[in-house]
């Protein structure tokens, strides 16, 4: 099935129902291994993960906190030059604590990777990664990634937080762009 966004043709990759049953499977997960935090804090990586986060969060069986990060994107620089800044940074100070990054995609690997240097920096007692998305077969950088809701093949996609060119976002299902390659 497709519909049509910004004039663009969108296949369904991933259904609400399937996003659905994983989100919830990933949030049994994520309560288990923190199960004895006292309280765990959950950032998410502005804007892509927005909706990821708050169905996450509201899955989970555990005192969280939660807070945002928003980097810049690199555009169109050569891998060399890739340098993500923060744009707008955490309100909570995360030294001893146990932290969670949610993030919507890991493609290159580059954005993720940066944002955890940066955030080791400030020596979390634990530093984890939950992504909804991965692009196995577009990675450059190794990212330790412990929980990633669907491998994807190497299409544009959207919806469900997603965007392109800031539309689609409001999707509820995840799907990718026919004709993007
Ligand atoms: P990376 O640094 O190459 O891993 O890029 C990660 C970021 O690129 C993601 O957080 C997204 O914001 C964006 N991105 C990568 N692939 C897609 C896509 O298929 N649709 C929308 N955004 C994407
Ligand atoms: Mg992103």
């Amino acid at each position: 099935m497709s519909v049509t966004v910004n004039g663009k043709q969108v296949e369904i990759l991933i259904s609400e129902a399937e996003i659905t049953a994983r989100v919830n499977k990933l949030a049994e997960l994520i309560s288990i291994e923190y199960k004895n935090t006292k309280q765990l804090v959950v950032i998410g990586l502005l804007r892509g993960s927005f909706i990821f986060i708050s169905d996450l969060v509201r899955r989970l069986n555990l005192p969280v906190e939660v807070d945002f990060i928003t980097v810049s994107s690199y555009g169109n620089n050569t891998e060399s030059t890739r340098q993500v800044r923060i744009i707008k940074d955490l309100q909570t100070p995360i030294n001893s604590r146990d932290v969670l990054v949610v993030e919507d995609i890991i493609d290159t690997g580059h954005t993720l990777s940066q944002v955890l240097k940066i955030l080791n920096t400030r020596q979390p007692q634990s530093l984890s990664v939950c992504a909804l998305l991965n692009k196995p077969s577009r990675r450059e950088i190794d990212v330790n990634v412990k929980w990633t809701g669907f491998d994807i093949p190497d299409e544009f996609v959207i919806g469900y937080g997603i965007d392109f060119a800031q539309h689609g976002r409001n999707l509820p299902h995840i799907g990718f762009i026919k004709n993007s390659k």
